[in-house]
């Protein structure tokens, strides 16, 4: 049932605001983009809260905001340097989008972030929940931020069984939300029903006897907090399957490869990867070690076209390294890392070079790498 229209009243919905902003007060976290009104440092936390936890994006928010202290060093800024702040985050394209709307910001809007929620809207990378986080936080704006923890909140508040995996449904917590978000504190609302959803309203085990809200919670009232929010599951990232190879020279340096410039994690540096089939992976990961050579095992793996560069004058070693995984949202990664080491010249392949260990601080890592070097640091022994 939605009751969206009739739960509150207005009387009620009043003190719920008092209570709720009051309870913010007391009990928000103490976080460095809560210490500024500088809409540029709060656009930049947004961003970063988009898929990580506050506890890792603290330390990423001072090293990005000291490196990029203003919108106009953000338009010029290097790529590959953007990328390296960047780097362990995931989901680089939010820093690429960073850029490009920060020069948006200097060619559309004189180099001012804009204060009308549609303008804050059309800068890349900002969609409807972080447009409406920056507006109420910067500029005190009554505008819903609506996310994954604010529809848990507000569904367990109003008793609400839309499926919150549809976006249909959010216009339903938007009617609601904006019913509820008082105009004298708009920021702090939506922050308190960040505080409270990551604190307390939690998916499992919410901590209802602390929240400030369970006088007027349709699910505590009824003992249902376990029923909501309705949620139909997300599908299963899609396995992927690879071998890695850890190619080193004689002067102990390995072979990486630039990833291509669009797609999953463009222009990032690994160890060259080979997508095998869960067969073959299989295969690997119970043979080799009793295999003579891993030149057999991919041959063995028929479906393996082994490039050329891998399959000349390396002599690879008689085991693998281990294997990691990796999840990114729609992809999981299952790597297998091998370790060879090169006997003649070869042609590299075009963006691939030869580096050495302490260089790689110098070159963009996505965490599946970032991953491998500590396999391989580990293993190579
Ligand atoms: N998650 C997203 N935005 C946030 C903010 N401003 N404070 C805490 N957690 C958040």
């Amino acid at each position: 049932m939605n009751r969206q229209n009739e739960y509150l009243n207005e009387a009620q919905i009043k003190k719920l605001q008092a209570i709720f902003i009051d309870w913010y007060q007391k009990n928000r976290r103490n976080l460095p983009w809560r210490q500024t009104q500088d809409p540029y440092f709060i656009w930049i936390s947004e961003i970063m809260l988009q898929q990580t936890r506050v506890d890792t994006v603290i330390d990423y928010f001072y090293r990005f905001t000291a490196k990029y202290p203003t919108i106009a060093s953000l338009a010029q800024s290097d790529e590959q340097e953007l990328l390296k702040v960047w780097e362990g985050l995931g989901y680089y394209s939010r820093a690429r989008n960073l850029k490009k709307a920060a020069q948006q910001i200097m060619t559309e809007f004189d180099g001012v972030f804009p204060t009308d929620i549609a303008a804050i809207g059309s800068l890349k990378g900002i969609g409807p929940y972080t447009a409406g986080a920056i507006a109420s936080i910067a500029f005190q704006k009554a505008e819903p931020a609506i996310d994954g923890n604010a529809m848990r909140v507000v569904s367990r508040l109003y008793g609400i069984d839309a499926d919150i995996a549809k976006p249909a449904s959010r216009k339903i917590f938007d009617q609601v939300l904006r019913r509820l978000i008082p105009l004298s504190a708009p920021g702090d609302f939506n922050q308190a029903l960040m505080d409270l959803g990551s604190g307390i309203c939690t998916p499992k085990n919410p901590d209802c006897e602390s929240c400030p809200l369970k006088n007027f919670c349709f699910a505590y009232q009824t003992g249902q907090q376990e029923k909501y929010p309705v949620k139909t599951k997300a599908a299963k990232p899609k396995d992927v399957y690879y071998f890695a190879t850890a190619i080193t020279n004689a002067n102990g340096e390995y072979l990486l490869t630039q990833r291509a410039d669009e797609g999953l994690l463009a222009k990032m540096w690994t160890f060259p990867l080979i997508e095998v089939s869960r067969e073959s992976f299989e295969f690997a990961q119970k043979n080799f070690g009793k295999q003579a050579d891993v030149l057999d095992l991919f041959s063995v793996a028929e479906d393996v076209p082994l490039p050329e560069l891998l399959s000349k004058d390396v002599v690879w070693q008689k085991r693998h390294l281990g294997e990691i995984k990796h999840i990114f949202s729609h992809l999981k990664w299952h790597v297998l890392l091998f370790y060879g080491v090169k006997q003649a010249d070869f042609l590299l392949p075009s963006k691939s070079q030869f580096v050495a260990i302490k260089e790689f601080d110098h070159y963009v890592f996505p965490k599946p790498q970032q991953k491998l070097v500590e396999l391989l640091e580990k293993r190579k022994q």
